[in-house]
């Protein structure tokens, strides 16, 4: 039998899905199971969105421009603009979700064996990413003390070798929710241009920001625009995760013309996914206000619940819709997993992400998890009680097998 590429063997599953086969069996046992471990959000994509589809008059399904259609690019130019982020429509590229901006950027950037600095714990698929495009990353660790704030400065210096090319940052970030401070992105600038590398700004989660407070793109500070490459998606901003689409936005022509070829190797971006993407940036700001106040009440009534769990110890996030908790156990894998196969309280159980699969750095967040808060309040509620049942009767077991 002929053998597969050592990148195939190398290549992360995901933390995510991984446990998925143990969810399907639970449910198979007529279980209801409270899916906390993935962004899939509840709320309903905008009507103008599912409208635009709905409508479509066209006799053929075509593929459109490689950087995606321009009357797209021309409107989300504008929303950008809006927010202070002042790119023009052939700086922006629209991409095959997040996920390929991300990809085309580092295939631009990085070549193999270049290093790739990322505060951890990170959205695990940026692993899977780097791998493909060939580059390692170096973790930089944040701690669950700190609230996950940026690392200090000369933390990132102490990891900066001849082969370093970029930084990447989640902001808000995913999986802990901590939302950066302009403070610390001038920080970050200052580090950037000083050793002359890439920053990859993942926003995906701008809009969901919490407490009054306000997001901050890196496109806002100044002398980062040949440095800056800020992947963006709409799957999050209006619960369109199927569509598909994101984008690459970049001032640096050089890496936009890169990616262009990319984007042209893999023809287009979706049809109807641009379709609905550009019928949604029509939604009305009420749509979010809503979405952002459910979203906050939901973190407030999962944080508050974790919290008075004994043992376990969860920040605050400041934006997105995770967080990671650090949970009184040695394992939390083996505890996730035990939760789906062995445990049930009047009928429930949850689904959580081992935290474990967020780090580079082997041993760290092995008493971690991270919790998407995508479900209504009263489905919260009972999962962290079961949560709450679960930790204790895992200890029972434990202490009995010991
Ligand atoms: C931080 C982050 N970046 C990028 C993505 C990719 O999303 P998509 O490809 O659906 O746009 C996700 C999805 O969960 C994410 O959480």
């Amino acid at each position: 039998m002929p053998s597969i590429s050592n990148k195939g063997r190398q290549m992360p599953a995901s933390p995510i899905r991984r446990l998925v086969p143990y969810a399907e069996e639970a449910k198979r046992k007529g279980r209801i199971v409270y899916h906390l471990n993935i962004g899939q959000p509840d709320i309903y994509t905008p009507q103008v969105a599912l409208d635009a589809v709905k409508n479509f008059t066209g006799n053929i399904i075509e593929y459109s421009h490689s950087a995606g259609n321009e009357s797209y690019r021309k409107k989300l130019a504008a929303y950008y603009q809006k927010l202070n982020i002042p790119v023009t429509s052939d700086e922006v590229m629209i991409t095959t979700g997040g996920s390929e901006a991300l990809l085309f950027g580092l295939m631009s950037c990085l070549d193999a064996g270049d290093e790739i600095i990322i505060p951890e714990p990170f959205y695990a698929n940026y692993l899977s990413f780097a791998l493909t495009a060939g580059a390692r990353i170096i973790p930089i660790t944040a701690h669950i003390e700190d609230g996950f704030a940026l690392p200090a400065i000369d933390e990132f210096e102490k990891k900066i070798t001849s082969r370093t090319k970029a930084i990447l940052i989640c902001n808000p970030s995913n999986p802990t929710g901590y939302l950066y401070t302009r403070e610390e992105l001038e920080t970050l600038r200052d580090i950037v241009v000083k050793h002359n590398l890439f920053l990859f700004a993942d926003e995906v989660y701008r809009e969901f920001v919490y407490d009054g407070k306000k997001h901050t793109s890196t496109f806002e500070i100044d002398g980062l625009e040949q440095h800056l490459v800020v992947v963006d998606s709409i799957s999050k901003r209006y619960s369109m995760c199927g569509a598909r689409i994101g984008a690459l936005l970049t001032k640096n022509k050089e890496v936009y013309a890169s990616a262009l070829k990319f984007a042209q190797a893999r023809l287009s971006p979706p049809t109807f996914g641009q379709i609905a993407g550009e019928a949604a940036l029509d939604t009305p700001p009420s749509y979010f206000d809503e979405v952002v106040t459910e979203y906050q009440h939901r973190r407030d009534v999962m944080v508050g619940l974790l919290n008075q769990i004994p043992g376990v110890k969860c920040p605050n996030p400041g934006g997105a819709f995770y967080t990671v908790a650090q949970l009184p156990v040695e394992d939390a894998e083996d505890f996730c997993i035990w939760m789906l196969s062995e445990f049930v309280y009047q009928n429930q159980t949850v689904m959580m992400a081992p935290g474990s699969g967020f780090y580079a750095t082997p041993g760290l967040g092995k008493n971690e998890v991270r919790l998407a808060y995508v479900l209504n309040k009263e489905s919260i509620s009972k999962a962290m009680e079961c949560l709450a049942h679960g930790l204790k009767a895992y200890h029972q077991v434990k202490e009995l097998a010991m």
